[in-house]
C-alpha cells in the first residue's frame, strides 16, 4: 500500500515539524522507508553550501535514505516571512512544477513521502496560487496537526473546514501538546465532535512518540 501525507497546521510554530519528524519515526518502526520534504521554507541560515533551513535540515537527516539537501527543499528563502514576499524581494517565482518533479523522483525510492507545508493552509505562493494547489498537483491526503494552544478551536475548525472545501481529502488531524500550560483534554475531545476527519494520534509536551497513532 502507497502512503503519502500532506502536513499542514493551524498555523505557523504549532508543531508540523516536530509531528512530521514523529511519524517518520513511527514509519520507520514499521520497517517503511520514509522520506519527508519541506519543499518551501522561508527563515534560512547563509552557509557555504548555500541558503538552508532548520526543518529540512532536520527532514532530510531524519529521512530513511541519504538524499541531497535540494531534495528535500526547492525553494529557500531567506528572510522569515510569507513565502511569496520572500520570493518577490529575490524576483523568483515559485514554480509548482519543481516541487512536483522532486516528489516523484522521491516517489521512486521511498515507502512514504511526507511533504511539510509552510505556515498554514491559505498560505499564497504566488499572485494565483495558494498551498492548496501544490497539494491538489501532488495529489496528496492532509493531515492537520493542531496545536494545543488558546484559540485552536476555532483555527482548527477553519482549517479542517476549508482544506475540506478546497476538494482535498482531510485523513485526520493530530493533536500536538505544543504549550505545556494549556489545558487540552476538553478541547481534544471537543474538537473529536466537530472535526469530519479521525484523531490519528496525540503528541504529548516534549514526547517524540505518539500516544496513539492509528497510521
Ligand atoms: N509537542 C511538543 N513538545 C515540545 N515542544 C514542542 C512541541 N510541539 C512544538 N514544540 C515546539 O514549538 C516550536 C515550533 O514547533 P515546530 O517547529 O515543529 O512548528 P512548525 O509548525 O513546524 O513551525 P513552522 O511554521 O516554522 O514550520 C519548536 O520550538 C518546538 O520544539
Ligand atoms: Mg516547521
Amino acid at each position: 500500500m502507497y502512503l503519502s501525507f500532506f502536513i499542514t497546521g493551524t498555523d505557523t510554530g504549532i508543531g508540523k515539524t516536530i509531528c512530521t519528524l514523529a511519524l517518520i519515526r513511527h514509519f520507520q518502526q514499521k520497517n517503511l522507508k520514509v522520506i519527508a520534504m519541506k519543499p518551501i521554507a522561508s527563515g534560512c541560515e547563509e552557509t557555504p553550501q548555500g541558503l538552508r533551513n532548520e526543518d529540512a535540515l532536520f527532514l532530510n537527516q531524519q529521512s530513511s535514505l541519504k538524499i541531497p539537501y535540494k531534495w528535500t527543499n526547492q525553494y529557500s528563502f531567506l528572510e522569515p516571512i510569507a513565502p511569496h514576499l520572500a520570493a518577490d524581494l529575490k524576483d523568483e517565482k515559485i514554480r509548482l512544477g519543481k516541487v512536483v518533479f522532486y516528489f516523484e523522483k522521491l516517489r521512486e525510492k521511498a515507502d512514504i513521502i511526507l511533504v511539510e507545508g509552510v505556515g498554514g493552509w491559505r498560505v499564497p505562493l504566488s499572485e494565483e496560487k495558494t498551498l492548496k494547489d501544490l497539494v491538489q498537483l501532488l495529489d496528496l491526503p492532509v493531515i492537520l496537526i493542531v496545536g494545543l494552544k488558546l484559540g485552536c478551536i476555532n483555527h482548527a475548525l477553519l482549517t479542517a473546514e476549508i482544506i475540506q472545501r478546497d476538494g482535498c481529502i482531510l485523513k485526520g488531524w493530530i493533536a500536538n501538546a505544543c504549550d505545556p500550560t494549556f489545558e487540552s483534554e476538553a478541547v481534544i475531545e471537543d474538537l473529536k465532535r466537530r472535526i469530519n476527519a479521525p484523531l490519528l494520534g496525540k503528541l504529548n509536551y516534549n514526547s517524540d512518540i505518539f500516544e496513539q497513532m492509528i497510521l
